[in-house]
């Protein structure tokens, strides 16, 4: 049976963390810069969609950028806190929001983290237990016929899908749909790209963060297409399509093809398409690529069969700073300065991890690369307080200084080219003793239900409620009094509905838009007043948290002043009115939309 697969990729991913932390820059042409190194600017890593058309590219000088797109607008890679390095947390930290949502999107598809912004599903389980549904409940016909409404961002990858075609994608995507019942395989990609445009769809309605996917029967060909109609989009590739477009496609493109092996293809077969693979004579490859030209022929017609593997959190946490040539380290002042650095660095990432993923290192390796060797020891830590860690790092380390001098100042010898923290050993929970943010919100929280949903401040007397429980979940729209049959594909729960029988639902009730006055932490609430009795090492850590949700309300109030529609998936941001989400059609009200609780 063949395997459906997606790959799911986030749109110019850091520049769009910048926009939402900046909501007027959505919609402007914006750059990410690594931050500078003694006095050069660093490169460009992330170019939003705006700027594109101006012809900005990654990797090209600031300068260059701003010549070509004077009204862009720049933004830095932040530089630790601690140790003069990128700061890449806040990127990862809206990572982990777009992977809670896929992880938590239903138990039947396995996810695999690809890098910091992609994911790889799984979704061959899934698609099948949804057509098994479908066909028992004898709905298949009806899915198939409104199937075109659910998929408003979604090309087909027939060959002739490009750019210039645009005009042709509801007739190519509507030609397959009407022909799909033709085989299993056809329906439950169809199925799988429903699922992935409703998984785009949660995706944006949690983090505001829009995403582009690809579709296919597996890993290589999901990933190929992703890239061919981005931004915002989706593109599904069925099978008979795969060898027609792989012979047109540039190898560098390719998983795994971009880099050397990809150029010695090209360079030694004197070759550039996929398909120019299956024409090079045999001995000929065999002869350049002996043990690899099976692999080779398998991958250029599209056969891949590397699984998607369910990658848990990573299993260690590090930090490290490299000091080449003459800034080698060779004071003991400077050692402890980026010591002490790099571990307030590392304390802060272990605090978040452990309340994330709920659980504590038990090991922290050391190793230092010097001009005479490597050495390296693990110790067994139980606090992530930055002081007791930094002590117990240091009283290890100060030995490796081989000068006569061992006290606070002086040589340090041999010079030391690299520090690396590693914190390893994960176990689940969390101890006691290490009163991080988790730890001291389960304490408020057992206050709570002593004092009956008020904490009583010690201090000043004030009380004050912390937690609420989250807002109830949203009123599905319309519900029906017959015992209805259903089927959910994504997060649409398809009801067959006797039209007579529909009553509308009650109206949620109102929802605070202005002055936020609480953030949510682990599905709780904890009010804006609270959060300036939390002591400074944990308010630090919640004031990003803060920041994002207000620069969340902020932008949708200026897409309300905009004629509304902020929350929504507006499709590319090319004019494009074809790839709109049509409007429902009768038959439409023979489909209800679900809202699915993360
Ligand atoms: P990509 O997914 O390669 O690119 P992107 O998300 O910016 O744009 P696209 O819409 O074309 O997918 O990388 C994801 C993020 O990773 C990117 O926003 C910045 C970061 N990154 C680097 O820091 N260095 C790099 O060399 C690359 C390729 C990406
Ligand atoms: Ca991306
Ligand atoms: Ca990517």
């Amino acid at each position: 049976m063949q395997r459906v697969i997606s790959l799911i990729d986030m749109d110019c991913f850091y520049a769009q963390v910048e926009q939402r932390d900046n909501p007027t820059l959505w919609g402007q042409p914006v750059i990410v810069v690594q931050h500078s190194r003694q006095g050069v600017e660093g490169g460009i890593l992330a170019v939003s969609y705006e700027a594109r058309p101006f012809g900005v590219k990654r990797g090209m000088s600031v300068v260059d950028a701003k010549i070509k797109c004077p009204q862009l607008n720049v933004c830095h890679v932040p530089i630790g806190e601690y140790a003069d390095k990128a700061d890449i947390q806040k990127y990862r930290d809206a990572s982990a929001e777009v992977f809670r949502v896929l992880n938590n999107f239903d138990s039947a598809i396995v996810v695999e983290k690809a890098s910091v912004d992609e994911a790889f599903l799984d979704l061959t389980v899934y698609t099948q237990q949804k057509l098994d549904e479908l066909r028992e409940n004898e709905m298949i016909e009806d899915f198939v016929r409104t199937a075109i409404d659910h998929l408003p961002t979604t090309y087909l990858a027939n060959g002739e899908d490009c750019k210039e075609n645009d005009h042709l994608r509801e007739r190519f995507l509507s030609e397959y749909i009407s022909n799909s019942q033709e085989s299993t395989e056809n329906l439950l990609l169809l199925i799988a790209a429903c699922a992935v445009e409703a998984i785009r769809e949660h995706i944006h309605d949690e983090t505001q963060f829009y995403c582009s996917a690809g579709v296919g029967n597996n890993k290589m060909m999901a990933k190929l297409v992703c890239a061919r109609h981005k931004p915002r989009q989706q593109t599904l590739v069925p099978w008979r399509y795969v060898k027609e477009i792989l012979r047109m496609t540039p190898i560098g493109d390719v998983r795994g093809f971009g880099g050397k092996l990809g150029n010695r293809i090209q360079e030694e077969l004197n070759i550039s398409l996929m398909g120019e693979i299956l024409e090079t004579e045999i001995h000929l490859l065999i002869e350049s690529f002996p043990d690899q030209h099976e692999y080779l022929r398998a991958i250029a017609q599209g056969l891949c069969d590397e699984p998607v593997r369910p990658r848990k959190e990573s299993s260690s946490i590090a930090v490290s700073k490299n000091f080449p040539g003459r800034l080698a380290i060779r004071t003991v002042q400077e050692m402890r300065k980026w010591v002490e650095g790099l571990t307030k660095e590392l304390a802060k990432r272990l605090s978040t991890d452990q309340m994330e993923n709920k659980r504590t290192a038990e090991n922290l390796v050391y190793s230092l690369l010097t001009e005479e060797g490597k050495p390296q020891k693990t110790l067994k830590i139980n606090n992530y307080q930055p002081d007791i860690l930094l002590q117990q790092i240091w009283t290890a380390i100060k030995p490796q200084n081989k000068s006569q001098n061992q006290g606070e100042t002086g040589p340090w010898t041999p010079p030391v080219l690299n520090i690396s923290l590693s914190a390893t050993r994960f176990q689940p929970g969390i101890p006691a003793l290490n009163r991080t943010i988790s730890g001291w919100i389960e304490e408020k929280k057992h206050k709570k239900w002593v004092r009956k949903n008020a904490v009583y401040d010690e201090n000043d007397g004030r009380e004050d409620v912390i937690f609420e429980e989250p807002p109830p979940p949203k009123q599905q729209k319309k519900i029906c009094s017959s015992k209805p049959s259903t089927s959910t594909i994504g997060s649409v729960e398809y009801i067959i509905l006797d039209d007579s029988d529909e009553e509308e639902a009650p109206p949620p009730p109102p929802q605070k838009t202005t002055n936020i006055d609480y953030i949510t932490v682990d599905g709780k609430r904890i009010s804006r007043q609270a959060f300036y009795h939390l002591p400074p090492e944990i308010k630090k850590q919640y004031e990003h948290r803060m920041a994002l949700e207000e620069a969340r309300q902020m932008k949708a109030r200026i897409d309300e002043k905009r004629g509304g529609g902020g929350r929504k998936r507006n499709g590319p941001i090319k004019s494009d009115a074809s790839n709109r989400s049509k409007k429902p059609k009768p038959l439409e009200s023979f489909f209800k939309k679900k809202t699915t609780n993360l």
